[in-house]
């Protein structure tokens, strides 16, 4: 067994605790990134157990309509039962560090609106202290010299993610040497910088559900 094995065993097992809920209403929201990329591959299997889905970027719109599931936008959408999506760090409390695959903003828009956010990852996402994995930003783009001056000021080590521009037209600074004590009041602290978009904590809104897959079987975590 491999880390992809582990993250099918967590893609699997979302699937499998969401299917008896699923009814021609519901709408499911989609994450971003390999572990997600699994569920999608997955819920094609059962396309027509449910409504339609919303997506968090392009790439996953894009990989569930191959799967011939309808995508909806989030502003017609109505509720949203489900939110499922992968994380680069999770704590305890399911505090989640997200946006390595620089989905943030959409992937935090879908999971303040979603009922239930169920997060899987293999196991090594894992973490006591969240910040080992480099915190993402969202930036306007003629705001990044700025906003990485104000990281500075908040004890980060920004660096801009070159050659990447995010679904809504923007840039990512990845701030590395963060050992973030209180994922809340930091989120809240980068959120207040002038030009910031999003940034990759989701501590206000933590997941609801985390699913892990390892080498000993699935653990799970509930809020
Ligand atoms: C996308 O922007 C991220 O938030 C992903 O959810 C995160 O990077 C996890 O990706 P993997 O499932 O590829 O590890």
């Amino acid at each position: 067994m491999n880390q992809d094995d582990y993250k099918k065993q967590a893609a699997q097992a979302a699937l499998d605790y969401i299917k008896p809920s699923l009814t021609d209403d519901t709408v499911i929201g989609v994450g971003t990134g390999s572990t997600t990329n699994f569920f999608i591959d997955f819920l094609g299997g059962c396309k027509s157990w449910f409504r339609a889905a919303v997506a968090s970027s392009d790439d996953t719109a894009h990989r569930l309509r191959a799967h011939g599931i309808d995508v909806i936008d989030l502003n017609s959408a109505g509720p949203v039962a489900f939110y499922v999506d992968g994380a680069d760090e999770s704590n305890q409390h399911l505090q989640l560090i997200k946006g390595g695959g620089a989905a943030l903003t959409r992937e935090k828009i879908i999971a303040a609106v979603a009922d239930e956010f169920i997060c899987i990852a293999d196991d090594s996402k894992l973490v006591d202290l969240l910040g080992g994995f480099p915190l993402p930003i969202e930036v306007v783009p003629m705001a990044r010299s700025y906003v990485a001056r104000q990281l500075v000021k908040l004890g980060g080590d920004p660096v801009y993610r070159d050659g990447v521009i995010t679904d809504n037209g923007n840039v990512i600074l990845d701030v590395h040497n963060l050992r973030i004590l209180d994922p809340v009041a930091l989120e809240r602290d980068i959120n207040q910088i002038t030009g910031v978009v999003c940034n990759g904590l989701f501590a206000k809104r933590p997941a609801d559900y985390l699913i892990l897959g390892s080498a000993g079987g699935l653990k799970t975590i509930k809020a």
